[in-house]
């Protein structure tokens, strides 16, 4: 007797996801396989479903996976096809749904498991098993780790992000909308033909003149603030490197500020502000003894100070010292907001360049993008699609590969925009990634620990640990649900020999074994599991927003933030003018340089998947869809929680508003 299967395919909407090759399938149960069929490809459009009868004498039993296969035709060439998922109707009435998301650009054929997720101790049937383990070789192969640096976590073993296997790569509406090129760039910001001029500038009226294309509310804003000191403090809390500071009980041995040199509104002084928690610090120490690049033949000056902050009655925070090197010295004055205006915006210029190179090595390379790159190659080779873990974090890896490989190639390489152009360009930059490695720790990269630790939990005006926290809980609780929906005991967890290997590998290849980072080598609890899945996604969507997406607001007014600077900071106070600020900050081609990258970065391409948008169904069970749904509510909720408080800021904080967060690392 003669059974049907009804097979519906659905393909993609993505640009070129069609196929005009002779597609195949073959469908395999616990009780057999079907004949490899051919499905009529003149059928499969882009966004479309086409359905098909899939004939066999006997039943087949529980359906376990499906095979695809397409061919080329005389008439045609090989051509790559985006299939989103295949659903099968057994005769018996089942319906069971086959998740893919992936291109088929060659004539192998692809094996897709049913999309119930399974662990690896709940396959039933050897050709599960068999399946699981095809997968992993084919994923080992396809994504291998590279040691880029000594010291610096390994990454995607490629050549420039076209020799990525395809599913990884940029879609085409991506690709087309970001040509990573800062001559492009130049040209939309009209700023073109100062490129090539290597002048100084010749005062800040000029500047302001050259910038008058692509104005954010919040650069404009810079351009007329940024010399006031309550804007500077601003930004160490709200700008795009909000994870420095923290709060400052005992000075520092080396930053000898003593209570007559401070001034302290309202009778108390510096002794008593710092007993009762009203003082914060930014130290640099992580920049010590780096070496700045040279530029164009100058050598260029990169600092490691530190930076007092004193919490005032008003609750406004504000800058009372700054010491640009490390070790006290004569010639190493601690200036104060009572030397000359331009001894005090000297230093300030001298913080916020070093703040430039701390904060777009370390808080947005190393702990953003580097991290998520290990994430998602660790999870492409030690788990496969039908893991439930690999359904929950793949959506959180998109395109993350991809614009790595640009960066690598592009900004940092050797004759990447970086390189060329920052102050931490050059030999500086794997010495200062290796060195913020060594550093990290995994509480700093959870946010409810991190504050704990900076001691913030009551600083006023905070809105990146506001909205921080309340992400962290929004993501927690979904993870949590989907997890515990999975693993039922902490036994479980223990036995899951791929989630085993998944961190394993994560310890071994991103935080190179470095057992006092705190990073889990083992999962013993599933709150221990819960806890690494949510700091997993935060960090891929949530972090990286809160330091990537401000970057043009803060980075646009070069002089709050020079990429690098080319002359020494001063000796002695007294011997700073107009004159020596200018020539400190950098020429006009590096400062159109810098322009155009922080402009490139802060991009948001058309094909954006916002936090919690799960455009690709990899889970098909209810539990976790509607887990997923859950979230996304919750997600809109605290955006318009976070809206209305925007309304009664002078500066809103919008980098941690759920709408503008993007779902993974792919800016
Ligand atoms: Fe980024």
């Amino acid at each position: 007797m003669v059974r049907n299967y009804k097979v519906t395919v659905y393909t993609g909407e993505r640009a070129c996801s069609a196929t005009l090759n002779s597609v195949h399938i073959k469908l395999v149960g616990t009780d057999g396989e079907s004949d490899r069929t051919w499905l009529n490809s003149m059928m499969i459009c882009g966004g479309s479903a086409s359905t098909y009868d899939v004939c066999c004498t006997k039943s087949l039993g529980k359906l376990v996976l499906i095979e695809l296969d397409k061919r080329h035709c005389y008439l045609t060439p090989d051509d790559a096809w985006f299939p989103d998922k295949v659903e099968v109707k057994s005769p018996e009435g089942n319906i069971y749904i086959f998740p893919i998301h992936c291109w088929i650009c060659d004539r192998e054929t692809h094996r897709f498991r049913e999309g119930k997720a399974l662990r690896i101790f709940d396959e039933s049937h050897s050709l599960g098993e068999y399946a699981r383990q095809q997968e992993l070789i084919q994923r080992k192969a396809n994504y291998g780790w590279e040691e880029e640096s000594p010291g610096v976590p390994n990454c995607i073993e490629a050549d420039g992000p076209c020799t990525l296997p395809y599913e990884v790569q940029f879609s085409f509406t991506k690709d087309t909308e970001f040509k990573f090129t800062a001559g492009a760039a130049i040209l939309e910001l009209e700023l073109k033909g100062l490129e090539f001029c290597t002048e100084n500038w010749k005062s800040l009226d000029e500047m302001k003149h050259v910038f008058s294309n692509k104005h954010t509310q919040l650069s404009d804003f810079m351009q007329d603030h940024w010399m006031d000191d309550g804007l500077f403090a601003y930004q160490f809390l709200n700008g795009v490197h909000p994870t420095l500071i923290q709060r400052c009980k005992t000075l520092p041995k080396n930053f000898p500020v003593t209570d007559d040199m401070v001034f302290i509104p309202g009778g108390s002084n510096l002794s008593n502000e710092l007993k009762q928690g009203k003082i914060y610090l930014c130290d640099y120490k992580n920049l010590d003894g780096m070496p700045a690049n040279i530029i164009q033949g100058i050598k260029q000056y990169l600092m490691a100070p530190l930076v007092l902050f004193h919490k005032r009655p008003d609750d406004k925070l504000m800058p009372i010292a700054i010491q640009l090197k490390q070790i006290p010295a004569d010639d190493n004055p601690i200036f104060l907001p009572t030397d000359s205006t331009y001894d005090w915006l000297t230093a300030k210029i001298f913080v916020k360049s070093a703040d430039f190179s701390e904060h777009q090595l370390n808080a947005h390379l190393l702990r953003t993008h580097l991290l998520a790159e290990v994430f998602a190659v660790s999870l492409l080779r030690k788990l496969p699609m039908v893991h439930p873990l690999y359904k929950l974090l793949i959506p959180h890896t998109r395109y993350t590969l991809h614009i790595n490989e640009l960066a690598r190639k592009q900004l940092i390489g050797p004759t990447g925009l970086f390189t060329q152009f920052a102050a931490s360009g050059g030999k500086g930059l794997t010495m200062i990634l290796a060195r913020s490695l060594s550093s990290i720790t995994y509480r700093s990269l959870c946010i409810p620990d991190d504050i704990a630790d900076r001691d913030l939990q009551d600083v006023p005006n905070f809105y990146y640990r506001d909205d921080g926290l309340k992400l962290w809980n929004v993501v927690y609780i979904f993870v949590q649900g989907v997890i515990k929906y999975y693993y039922k005991s902490d036994d479980e967890v223990q036995q899951d020999s791929e989630l085993q290997t998944w961190i394993r590998n994560i310890f071994e290849h991103g935080f190179l074994s470095k057992k006092e980072t705190g990073i889990p080598q083992s999962f013993a609890t599933v709150s221990e599991l819960i806890k690494f899945a949510t700091m997993v996604i935060f960090t891929c969507s949530c972090q990286h927003a809160a330091v990537n997406n401000g970057q043009y607001d803060y980075g646009a007014w070069m002089p709050n933030t020079p990429i690098t600077l080319q002359r020494p900071p001063p000796t002695k106070k007294g011997t700073t003018s107009e004159l020596t600020m200018l020539q400190t900050l950098p020429p006009i081609d590096v400062t159109v340089q810098g322009i155009a990258a922080v402009w490139l970065l802060s991009r948001q391409s058309s094909d954006y998947v916002p936090l919690g948008h799960y455009p690709e169904d990899h889970f098909t069970e209810k539990t976790p869809r509607q887990l997923q749904k859950d979230f996304k509510d919750k997600l809109d909720d605290l955006s318009k929680q976070i809206n209305e408080r925007n309304k009664d800021l002078e500066i809103p904080y919008t980098y941690l508003d759920p709408k503008t967060i993007e779902n993974s690392v792919a800016i």
